[in-house]
């Protein structure tokens, strides 16, 4: 894992003539990218990352989450990969708020922040997420997310398809029980149902979908670190993120 350290910050610090690569005005803006699966703690760490660097958040699973609930709302079968297509080009989104503040996620107008975090939203959001045309449609909306000073971008694919010149990817994971546990733990906070065991057994099975996919299967990027957070805190997590970034230019404190 170290090795893998060294190598990422090398090549972000050292161009291969021996010149310091420091951003010229052609260079994008740099991205982290943080995947993992469900409940590896993605959401929170992104967030805070992000935070703490100063940067833009882009959260991906919140856009597979809209455009399942758009199609629920506006009744589009979702074996109808054209007309979800057409769906994703047709919905405004927007996202503001975030660390700190109230989030809000806009859907046409409409906040559906809290909405899309239900399990129905997770179910149909996956279910979208394996529909190669939904994918394709919504390349452009999480590539403009990008822009100065930098990008924290959480999901599946960020570091494999998205941004696979990201120069610092992370894959987050933690046993499934683990998952299931703070699953359940952020909804009672949130006063939302759902026993441990119905939440276990959802999670094993969006993970095997996800994992199982023909598109953009759950995978980490052959360059991405691998941080296990099964017996890590929040804090923890974050600071290694934000002392792996530090080279990357972002504020640190
Ligand atoms: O991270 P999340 O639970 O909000 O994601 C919701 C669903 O969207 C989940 O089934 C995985 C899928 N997803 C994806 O396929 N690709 C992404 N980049 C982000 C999420």
């Amino acid at each position: 894992m170290l090795r893998r350290l060294f190598r990422t910050l090398r090549r972000w610090l050292v161009a291969p003539d021996g010149m310091s690569t420091s951003a010229t005005m052609a260079d994008p803006a740099p991205v982290v990218t943080i995947d993992g699966p469900s409940g590896a703690g993605k959401g929170t760490v992104s967030q805070l990352v992000a935070a703490r660097l100063g940067w833009h958040l882009l959260d991906s699973g919140a856009l597979y989450r809209l455009v399942g609930l758009a199609a629920w709302q506006r009744g589009v079968a979702l074996d109808s990969p054209q007309d979800l297509a057409d769906l994703v080009a047709d919905i405004d989104i927007r996202f503001a708020g975030g660390a700190g503040g109230e989030e809000r996620v806009e859907l046409d107008g409409v906040n559906v922040a809290d909405r899309i975090r239900t399990e129905h939203c997770g179910e149909l959001a996956s279910k979208v997420a394996a529909i190669p045309e939904v994918r394709a449609a919504l390349v452009a909306k999480q590539h403009a997310f990008r822009e100065p000073p930098g990008l924290v971008a959480d999901g599946r694919d960020m570091g494999t398809v998205i941004f696979p010149d990201a120069p610092l990817k992370i894959f987050l994971t933690a046993s499934a029980r683990e998952r299931a546990r703070r699953r359940h733990k952020q909804l009672k906070q949130k006063g939302i149902d759902g026993t441990f065991a119905a939440l276990y057994e959802d999670i094993r099975r969006r993970d095997e979908r996800d994992r199982q996919r023909g598109v953009a299967p759950l995978a980490p990027a052959p360059d991405a670190m691998l941080l296990d957070t099964t017996s890590m805190s929040i804090d923890e997590v974050v600071e290694t993120v934000v002392q792996l970034a530090r080279p990357m230019g972002g504020r640190t404190e």
